[in-house]
């Protein structure tokens, strides 16, 4: 390029460095520790990026402001955290992966950034792809759960929908209206914080990684992500940001990934707090060594790159590689050409929320509850003038999750807004203030903790069950308040505050038709919840359109399709529980009374709900499997056609997520136990029989054996095909040697 050459080494560096948007106008949301943010003058004139600020007018002013000091007019790049949408707010990432329908995460990801970039967004912070096994993590939130298939789905559907599809030319066409940039993050392996806290070290084999945590990032790599993020934690003791393993060998060169690599918040200055650089120019050292190309919300870049240059320490070739890879984006983006993009304050008003925004979110909000437990069909609701609705969610607008840190509360439709829009009767009560057992603190400071109010709980309780006493049923909302989960919100404790607790019990003892809806950002320990409930219901966070989506499915209007994205444990001792382990040496069947075995004494080794489970109003039947071939031959490039037909038995046109999974019977290092290899949701009328039918391919069947290759290995596998990771329903095939 020849603005390239045309550039001091200053503009150079600048490119590479991103300030928070609070360094040019007010209004920013604060999303890290400002203990690197010290930025200088000379920095801000430079800077190749901005995070965190939004609004077309606002943005607008700002890149006029910053275009017309800067020495080469360069436009800065917008960037934020649009996670589960704008304004209009989709269920959290782990409801979407509850979806089971990735086109409808797409569709999201699409209403996201055409609202962002109506607001003069460039590239979203999104999709956070990592593998979440460890429910104490709070960022499971932000995931779409424990399994690489199912997230490397989404991952490319997400991708996708934000940037649009890849071209001829291997890229998207980021000028067109609507279409931004998507970051990948957080690269690599974040979600293995060890003990489930955020920013923990990660202890992981090689071989676990590339086959388990790494797929996702690979799916939106090769979907076309322009940008990908630095995790914060050490892989092999080396820190992400600084590790040249992972950022040169694998995803450069092995993944041919030539997009822009951006650091995490801070991550570039945390090398030295991990004790890695002994000062900030070292760590600026590692970094841009390790092709870190962005750093974020730190001076290491702007206070130390030109000197590292001058001393001849860092070629400035490996400068100029970075910078080219930000002003190819920028170029890509269509910002020379247009700085503003689409920000466009008139349609900002009219898109964004638009009522078919809504609908969408309101769709994906239905097909994200998971019903776990449905005792005497106690759902749908029979007669809703005899129900009441009792829980601090009732009439909460904090559904819309920790990362929705641009929506208004007050822009989503509560279960009460709701119940009044449909015409109920309201027989409602919060039974308790929404409070915590513990402090809590939401992103850019907004604080939400509010103390248990003894009084005022008591007598809240006290009108709660009167009206639960005079009620043929309870619908009882209880749960996490959103930001018990998100960023910096790892729990030891996997349960629902006290005072909740409390109603509960109280609720309980004068009426035994309850059926909770639970509100959560991650998998709970619900045992107590369920033992008191006929029927419980997981929402997670469900967004703009929550409390209509609630309203539409428990009355039966829709019948619940969602499946677990991720284990419910039976209690936290048994975290990190998830379905797809390795073999062990000495298996538990529950009953066996052999002493040396691997479990528990004291609780069952099982979750409480399992990964892919849940229920619908309907009864789905499904069929033996049947195979067309019960073998292929490696390297023949032969498929198999796995096949079920599926049959509504009920009395309610309903949808079934079917899944396959597939077990290796033996190989070179210990096979999981068995692994979503592909999924299908069908929605069928009562009496309705649909067939589903899944290809099986060599390719499917890789992993990285004992030599290092990644490759099938002949030999014997089962298919497993039917409505939760537990199904039994199987067929054996063979892939025999080429
Ligand atoms: C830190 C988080 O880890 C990351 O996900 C986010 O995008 C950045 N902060 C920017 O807010």
């Amino acid at each position: 390029m020849e603005l390239l050459k045309d550039m001091t080494l200053e503009e150079k560096v600048g490119q590479l460095v991103q300030v928070p948007g609070s360094c040019y106008e007010e209004g920013f949301i604060i999303t890290g520790p400002a203990n690197f943010l010290n930025f200088k003058e000379e920095d801000l004139k430079y800077a190749g990026s901005v995070l965190s600020v939004i609004g077309a007018k606002k943005l607008k002013g700002i890149q006029k402001r910053f275009m017309e000091n800067h020495p080469h007019h360069i436009p800065l790049i917008f960037m934020a955290d649009i996670i589960n949408g704008y304004k209009t707010i989709f269920p959290i990432p782990l409801g979407q992966g509850a979806m089971f329908d990735p086109a409808l995460s797409k569709k999201g990801a699409q209403i996201a950034s055409y609202e962002s970039a109506l607001a003069g967004i460039a590239l979203v912070f999104s999709p956070m792809v990592d593998l979440v096994r460890d429910a104490r993590w709070g960022r499971v939130m932000e995931s779409t759960g424990e399994d690489p298939y199912l997230n490397s789905v989404y991952a490319k559907a997400i991708v996708e929908g934000y940037q649009g599809e890849k071209g001829s030319d291997d890229h998207p066409d980021l000028t067109k209206k609507g279409n931004l940039a998507a970051c990948v993050k957080h690269f690599a392996a974040y979600g293995g914080a060890t003990a489930g806290r955020d920013y923990n070290t990660v202890e992981l084999s090689e071989r676990t990684l590339r086959d388990e945590y790494l797929p996702s990032y690979r799916a939106a790599v090769d979907a076309g992500s322009e940008s990908v993020m630095t995790s914060f934690n050490l892989l092999n003791r080396i820190p992400a940001s600084g590790n040249m393993h992972i950022m040169r060998d694998i995803l450069r060169k092995e993944w041919g990934f030539n997009g822009v690599l951006i650091s995490d918040w801070a991550a570039i200055g945390e090398l030295v707090n991990h004790r890695i650089a002994r000062n900030e120019k070292e760590a600026a050292y590692l970094a841009i060594n390790a092709g870190v190309d962005i750093d974020m919300c730190t001076r290491c870049y702007a206070g130390n790159l030109k000197a590292l240059v001058e001393e001849g320490r860092v070629e400035e070739s490996l400068v100029d590689e970075s910078v080219l890879r930000v002003l190819t984006l920028k170029n890509r983006l269509g910002l020379f050409e247009d700085p503003f993009k689409d920000a466009d304050e008139e349609e900002e008003k009219t898109f964004i929320l638009c009522e078919e925004n809504r609908r969408e979110a309101k769709k994906a909000a239905e097909e994200s509850f998971v019903l776990l437990k449905n005792a005497e069909n106690i759902l749908p609701l029979r007669d809703t003038a005899e129900t009441a609705f009792i829980g601090p969610f009732v009439d909460s607008g904090l559904i819309n999750g920790a990362w929705s840190i641009f929506a208004g509360d007050e822009d989503a439709t509560t279960i009460e807004k709701a119940l009044k829009n449909a015409g109920f009767d309201l027989k409602t009560a919060p039974g308790c203030v929404l409070s915590a057992d513990f402090p809590l603190v939401g992103m850019g400071g907004k604080t939400r903790y509010v103390e248990p109010d003894k009084k005022r709980d008591k007598k809240l309780i006290k009108e709660a069950v009167e009206l639960a006493e005079r009620s043929g049923t309870v619908v009882l909302t209880l749960g996490e308040i959103n930001i018990m989960s998100g960023e910096a919100s790892s729990r030891g404790m996997l349960d629902i505050p006290s005072m909740q607790k409390k109603l509960l019990k109280k609720v309980s003892e004068v009426n035994k038709n309850i059926i909770s809806v639970i509100f959560t950002g991650r998998p709970l320990d619900l045992r107590k919840i369920s033992a008191l409930s006929k029927a419980v219901l997981v929402v997670w966070q469900p967004g703009s359109e929550g409390g209509s989506a609630i309203v539409d499915v428990l009355t039966g209007k829709t019948s619940p399709s969602g499946k677990l994205p991720m284990s419910f444990p039976y209690c936290v001792g048994q975290v990190p529980v998830f379905y797809n382990e390795p073999e062990t040496g000495r298996r538990y069947t529950p009953g066996d009374e052999n002493k040396f075995l691997s479990k528990y004494i004291d609780i069952p080794n099982d979750p409480l709900y399992p990964f892919g489970f849940g229920l619908s109003y309907s009864e789905f039947e499904i069929s033996e499997v049947t195979l067309d071939k019960t073998g292929i031959r490696a390297g023949s490039g032969d498929v198999i056609r796995a096949e079920v037909s599926v049959k509504n038995r009920g009395n309610t046109e309903a949808a079934e997520v079917v899944q396959m999974y597939i077990r290796d019977e033996f190989g070179s290092t210990a096979r999981p136990v068995r692994e979503l290899k592909g999924f299908e949701r069908i929605s069928l009328k009562p009496g309705e029989e649909g067939k589903v039918a899944f290809e099986i391919r060599e390719e499917m069947l890789a992993f990285t054996g004992s030599d290092d290759i990644f490759r099938a290995e002949p030999g014997d596998f089962t298919v497993f095909i039917g409505n939760s990771s537990k199904t039994q329903n199987r067929a054996a095939f063979v892939l025999s040697p080429a």
